[in-house]
């Protein structure tokens, strides 16, 4: 384990049962369409590949980079693109593939956007949930993990830009971001 985490939240295996489980979610609703996947980067992008590669169904990708926190553990609530999507979305099945749904403003954001630029179907599906924190009511289609007011890191999730690496799932000692 890395010295810098408290404990082991997830590992990889518990991890990657819940991928297949949202993979066959996805596959269930999708099987006669050709999706739109997006992965929010760069938070859910190991959720998105091996999502997308546990699915039946055939889907196209894209990416979009939203910022919010700074190098922050507190949400700004101001969620900005920094890179937006290569494809149209008007008349698309939209898939969203998120890493985690915290304050919900990200979210909120991404959906307004998306439902704007008039896709035909708007899909979420968030590794991380944590209902308790939630400022703006919205929520995800499907998630893998519902989790307390805790701050991980691992598996795309970062601190600072750190951590993204991991191929677990862990919760950051206080003194690391506290100091
Ligand atoms: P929201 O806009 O507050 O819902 O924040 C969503 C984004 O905040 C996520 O996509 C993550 O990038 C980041 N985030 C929220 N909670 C955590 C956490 O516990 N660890 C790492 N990143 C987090
Ligand atoms: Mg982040």
């Amino acid at each position: 384990m890395h010295e810098d985490l408290e404990r082991i939240v997830l590992t990889k295996e518990q991890i990657a049962e819940k991928v297949q489980k949202a993979a066959a979610w996805l596959d269930e609703r999708f099987a006669r369409t050709t999706p739109l996947a997006i992965s929010v980067l760069k938070g859910s992008v190991f959720f998105f590949c091996d999502l997308v590669r546990a699915m039946k169904t055939s889907v196209q990708l894209d990416f979009m980079t939203m910022s919010s926190y700074g190098s922050d553990a507190v949400s700004s609530g101001m969620p900005k693109i920094v890179m937006d999507l290569a494809a149209s979305v008007k008349g698309r099945d939209v898939i969203l593939v998120e890493d985690i749904v915290d304050t919900g403003h990200t979210l909120m954001r991404m959906k307004d956007l998306i439902l704007g630029r008039g896709a035909k179907s708007f899909t979420i599906v968030s590794l991380f949930d944590k209902p308790s924190r939630r400022e703006v009511p919205v929520q995800a289609d499907y998630t893998c993990f519902e989790i307390e007011n805790e701050f991980i890191v691992g598996y795309g999730l970062d601190y600072a830009q750190k951590y993204r690496d991991l191929p677990y799932v862990g919760i950051l000692k206080r003194s690391i971001y506290e100091k």
